[in-house]
């Protein structure tokens, strides 16, 4: 697929998460494609995510060896201001981020395991390193993955409109800790939409990511708050 025509949702439908990686360098103009954009989301979502090149000993846990992570060349740190909001905002904007990854024709992987003095992260006053993702050339393309049904995670008083339809469709594409999907997109008065955390690790961050896939598939774009 040609990378600058891929829309958000080919990039969605495309992404899988990717733990075999080749020893390929991103290279520079992708590089700087993607701290463009993190230079946008950080100011937007009071962020302080970054795009460490090297990944170095970032994932040399057991668990991460185990699953095949060590090969990742590079990581983005996910660190912003600590706050009640902060781990759905690093969901919501991170996947922003990945989505870009993809339509660069690169690969990632949210990772919550991963050795956090090794990271090399810049982690200031104030701030909290919640997560990291994996990213570079994939040796493959990953799997798509088990999921729950529309009626699982959704809820709507009498017949859902297509644009909730359509979002929930993307919703459940989304990428969550270890495939729970432990969420539910309620449809309320007034057609706001509700992201109720139905609890499990990294749950919140979760919320954000599901958030961002149903924003793109319902057309309804509303990010999320910010603590003042
Ligand atoms: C918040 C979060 C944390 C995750 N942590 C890890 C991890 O530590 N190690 C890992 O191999 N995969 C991790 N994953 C990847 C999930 O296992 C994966 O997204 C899920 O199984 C769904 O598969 P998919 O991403 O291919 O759609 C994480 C995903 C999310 C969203």
């Amino acid at each position: 697929m040609n990378t600058v025509s891929m829309t958000d949702l080919e990039a969605i439908r495309e992404r899988h998460s990717v733990r075999h990686y080749k020893e390929e360098k991103i290279g520079s103009e992708k590089i700087s494609i993607l701290n463009e954009l993190i230079d946008s989301l950080n100011k937007e979502g009071d962020l302080h995510l970054q795009l460490i090149e090297d990944a170095g000993n970032t994932y040399n846990k057991l668990l991460n060896k185990a699953m095949g992570l060590g090969s990742a060349p590079s990581v983005i740190a996910c660190v912003g201001k600590d706050d009640a909001t902060l781990e759905e905002r690093v969901g919501y904007y991170g996947q922003k981020l990945v989505l870009m990854a993809q339509k660069l024709g690169l690969n990632t992987c949210w990772a919550g395991t991963f050795n956090k003095k090794n990271i090399g992260a810049e982690v200031k006053d104030g701030e909290r390193l919640v997560i990291s993702i994996a990213i570079g050339y994939g040796k493959d393309f990953g799997k798509p993955h088990k999921s729950k049904s529309a009626e699982q995670v959704s809820e709507a008083s009498g017949t859902a409109p297509e644009w909730f339809s359509k979002g929930i469709e993307m919703a459940l594409l989304a990428p969550t800790a270890i495939n729970q999907q432990k969420f539910l997109i309620r449809l309320g008065q007034d057609e706001k939409v509700e992201y109720i955390d139905k609890g499990g690790p990294f749950s919140k961050v979760d919320i954000g990511i599901v958030r961002c896939h149903f924003e793109i598939g319902s057309g309804r774009p509303q990010a999320p708050a910010k603590c003042d």
